[in-house]
């Protein structure tokens, strides 16, 4: 059998498999794996069974549910029967999500999924459940017919959405149980549903909570507004004073790591510039843009770092109306990093300038949030990283865009830490698929080309390792 006639097996298989491929994305889909709420530990625990036991349906082997008391599981599973001269590649996904409420302005429950004109809706679709499908539907097509010509290790995890700290614990312990050749972290989004886009830049992040405290208790409005400086005024003055009027952020030494892009990044960066100004307009359907005025819209989020107020609380925001002083008002704050800025120094330089800010009216306290990690840019022209770009490219039919992302995958950064592996990013979402929104969804044609995407990267990938070598 011909190298051409296996993928035509193994695309027959896919075609064939299509329906009960979506509905077991929506299987996966119904257990709510929120990371981010203790109280959805059970289900988080339960998605990571499920996983488990489609990994082992897969043809996967050493398939393991790793617990570790306080922290959601990952899952591991493994095939390494291409032997030892063919390379072995680490697949990362993360099968936790966001939380999701109908009230936040869904059309149908976040987990009871609907396909609606091609568009499965339901809370994770896209971020990231259909790349753990996708993944996992890939290796079962490929080892149904016919073995797989590259080792293959899958790692997901259960706290991306939250802590992270399993995995990098996991990652810093354990690195010899991870021992590859390269890494694919699937998940993330493109600006365009028909044009594929490879990403090798993600930004890192830092996030904190502010509290501002101003009397020990809330007071009457009308006995003491006018003589007690309100902390929720107090709050929003702090927060103005943290962009100046370019947009750019004010706290010192902020932007002392950061490394300008050089011309020809720039350049390049330039070329995928159309789509990401298409989709900004149709995705945000903000009046205007804003920010930098010396970055483009890619340059913005690709390679300059931010201070976002992620919420603000204080105070009777609820029906009807409570003359109210509040006692304290606080803001969830959160950088994207880049280059070489450092998480905990960010936090630190931040801290200090609050604590400048703050008038003596009031008291401040900037508590850490619990994730930190910096940026990651891969290395462009590796085996992995070009075998990836020609599968998009066989899958899609279009030469794939070179993106730089301003989204964030904690344990990327690890990955090349602890592990040193050369790394490919493989996204198969479209970014107006409301992640972290209301109605998220995912496109099913998006999904297919997904499967059809890694198989070619396997066939590829064992092709530019063998040259490599
Ligand atoms: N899938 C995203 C990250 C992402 C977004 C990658 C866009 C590529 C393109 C991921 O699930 C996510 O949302 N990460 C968080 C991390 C944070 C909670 C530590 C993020 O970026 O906000
Ligand atoms: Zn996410």
């Amino acid at each position: 059998m011909t190298d051409g006639d296996l993928l035509q097996d193994r695309r027959q298989y896919v075609a064939d498999s299509e329906n009960r491929f979506v509905e077991e994305l929506c299987e996966l889909l119904r257990i709510p794996s929120i990371s981010t709420r203790a109280e959805h530990a059970a289900d988080v625990a339960r998605a990571a069974r499920w996983i488990a036991e489609k990994m082992r349906r897969a043809g996967l082997e050493a398939v393991e549910v790793i617990t570790k008391e306080g922290q959601c599981p990952l899952v591991y599973g493994e095939w390494l029967g291409a032997g030892p001269q063919a390379p072995t590649v680490l697949f990362y996904c993360h099968y936790d999500v966001q939380p999701a409420f109908l009230a936040d302005g869904w059309r149908s429950d976040p987990f009871q999924p609907v396909i609606r004109d091609g568009k499965l809706y339901a809370r994770g679709a896209v971020d990231s459940k259909s790349h753990v499908m996708i993944q996992l539907h890939a290796v079962e097509a490929a080892l149904a017919k016919g073995a797989l010509p590259i080792n293959v290790k899958y790692l997901f995890e259960g706290e991306e959405e939250s802590s992270g700290a399993h995995i990098l614990s996991f990652v810093r312990e354990q690195p010899q149980k991870l021992h590859a050749d390269y890494a694919v972290a699937s998940d993330g989004s493109m600006p365009d549903r028909g044009q594929p886009a490879l990403v090798y830049a993600l930004r890192g992040i830092v996030s904190c909570e502010l509290r501002v405290q101003g009397p020990a208790r809330d007071l009457h409005s009308g006995h003491y507004g006018g003589n007690v400086h309100n902390p929720a005024q107090a709050l929003c003055e702090i927060l103005a004073q943290l962009h100046d009027e370019n947009s750019t952020v004010t706290v010192p030494g902020f932007y002392d790591q950061v490394i300008e892009l050089g011309e020809t990044e720039r350049a390049e960066l330039a070329q995928a510039l159309p789509w990401i100004e298409r989709e900004w307009h149709e995705v945000t359907e903000a009046p205007q843009a804003w920010g930098e005025s010396d970055y483009n819209l890619h340059e913005r989020t690709g390679a300059r770092p931010t201070l976002e107020i992620n919420g603000i609380a204080g105070g009777y925001a609820e029906e009807g109306f409570k003359t109210v002083l509040p006692a304290q008002a606080i803001a969830k704050i959160s950088c994207r990093l880049v280059a070489r800025q450092e998480p905990a120094q960010i936090l630190r330089l931040l801290a200090d300038h609050i604590a400048r800010l703050t008038p003596p009216t009031v008291t401040s306290e900037l508590r850490s949030a619990g994730y930190g990690e910096p940026a990651v840019v891969l290395e462009l022209g590796t085996a992995v990283m070009e075998a990836a770009l020609t599968a998009y490219e066989r899958a899609w039919g279009k030469k794939p865009l070179l993106l730089r992302e301003g989204g964030s995958i904690p344990i990327v950064a690890s990955f090349e830490r602890e592990l040193g592996l050369p790394m490919a990013l493989m996204p198969f979402g479209y970014k107006g698929c409301g992640a972290h929104g209301p109605n998220e969804h995912v496109y099913l044609d998006m999904v297919q080309k997904g499967i059809h995407t890694m198989l070619h990267f396997y066939d590829e990938l064992a092709r530019q390792h063998a040259a490599a070598v």
